[in-house]
């Protein structure tokens, strides 16, 4: 049954009459990991927790009759697009959190929320907007690439890594370093600015409280100088092999549950999107006390460089591991999502039974200068990349 632009209502969000009605309606959308198993999100009443922490945002509900129908969320920032130029930058519009209570789906809301929110990213300037969803979810990929003329274009993987009882043996030929903030923007910004969506705006994300550092593991016979010149191209002042990574603790934005539920008490909430890729594929029983609320950390700009820099990744993953039991606190696994490159995939310790090998990106150029037509069909047929910059506050 077809539902009229005029009667449904998309609006910005109001935290005071609409906080409780949208987490309402986040539990009230169904699909759980397995037969009376439901996963409950804790946003900490703050359906905002998502997208807080980009440069512009916004969230939108929909209303049909004054009941709450449906949400969406967008975030715009400045990235790196394509290889060509490498240094390419462009104004993307992120979207994210698209729900539409099941009664009422099919009636055009989820297609008259995303339509809105184009609107909102086309008066801020926006070159194109993007999303992310499983390669499974039929009704997002009909809406997105068949109805909204978005084009699929990259499908890297997350990774999960169960965080275990004990602390993982670290090599003792290989030396990790903590980087100050300025350090790791100055690495960043020399070794990853022309990788695939690398964010304008990275030291807001290194300063960002939810970022717990940045670490470099190097062989023990080298040496690592912290002194490199941002502008030269030459990697004399470094070791032959190196890599480095940061680390995010969404656990402290949002927590996840476990909980078994009666039929009729339907509880289960897809918050994050790693909620919609991974678990719908997950095996529960092999991660540890997730019958308690518990977080996950989440590793990104992962950057290696020189022939024996595999082993280095693996280091820096396994100190992550050590560092999730050694916070005491509630973090039960360890995510990561990396463009489909070897040697990331092969060095980074994850599970495959609770890893999810392609995460869907789509794309659309909502700005058709001849430019952007260009830079679109660059993107399109571009190899993958070899690296893609997974922005933390994105997950
Ligand atoms: C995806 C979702 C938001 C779609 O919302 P919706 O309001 O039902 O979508 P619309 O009515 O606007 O559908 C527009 C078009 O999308 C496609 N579509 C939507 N749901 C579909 C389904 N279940 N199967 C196949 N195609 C579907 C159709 O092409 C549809 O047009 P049509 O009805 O003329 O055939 C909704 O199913 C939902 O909330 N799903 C769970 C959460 C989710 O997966 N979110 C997306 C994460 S990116």
């Amino acid at each position: 049954m077809g539902t009229t632009d005029e009667e449904i209502e998309i609006r910005i969000y109001d935290r005071r009459i609409d906080r409780t009605r949208v987490e309402d309606l986040e539990r009230k959308c169904e699909v759980g990991p397995g037969e009376n198993i439901f996963l409950f999100t804790n946003t900490m009443g703050d359906p905002l927790c998502r997208i807080r922490n980009s440069p512009l945002y916004i969230m939108l509900v929909a209303e049909l009759h004054a009941e709450l129908v449906g949400v969406i969320q967008g975030s715009i920032k400045i990235t790196t697009l394509g290889c060509s130029p490498p240094t390419d930058k462009a104004i993307m519009g992120y979207i994210l959190g698209l729900r539409v209570l099941p009664p009422h789906r099919r009636k055009g809301i989820g297609m008259a929320l995303v339509r809105k929110l184009e609107g909102w990213f086309v008066a801020n300037g926006v070159d194109f907007a993007y999303m992310a969803t499983e390669k499974d979810n039929k009704a997002s990929l009909k809406l997105f690439t068949q109805k909204l003329g978005f084009l699929k274009f990259r499908t890297p993987s997350i990774l999960v890594n169960p965080v275990r009882y004990h602390a993982m043996r670290l090599s003792p030929n290989v030396n990790i370093v903590k980087l100050n903030i300025q350090q790791a923007e100055r690495l960043y910004r020399r070794f990853m600015s022309k990788a695939e969506f690398f964010p304008n705006d990275i030291d807001r994300i290194l300063k960002n409280r939810l970022n717990l550092g940045t670490w470099v593991a190097y062989h023990r016979e080298e040496s690592w100088c912290c002194k490199f010149d941002i502008n030269s191209d030459s990697d004399s002042s470094f070791p032959t092999s190196w890599a480095m990574l940061s680390v995010w603790n969404s656990g402290d934005i949002f927590k996840l549950r476990v909980g078994k539920a009666p039929m009729s008490c339907i509880m289960f909430s897809k918050t994050s999107r790693l909620i919609d890729c991974v678990f719908p594929c997950m095996n529960l029983a092999t991660l540890p006390n997730v019958f308690d609320p518990f977080g996950f950390y989440f590793m990104y700009g992962l950057h290696h460089e020189g022939p024996r820099a595999g082993k280095l990744v693996h280091s820096l993953c396994r100190m992550v591991h050590n560092m999730a039991i050694e916070g005491g606190g509630d973090c039960k696994v360890v995510v990561t999502e990396v463009e489909d490159s070897k040697t990331l995939r092969l060095n980074i310790p994850h599970s495959e039974q609770l890893s999810c090998s392609e995460d869907l990106w789509c794309i659309k150029a909502l700005k058709m200068s001849e430019e952007n037509k260009h830079r679109l069909n660059g993107v399109i047929r571009a190899p993958h990349p070899r690296t893609l910059f997974v922005d933390p506050r994105e997950v």
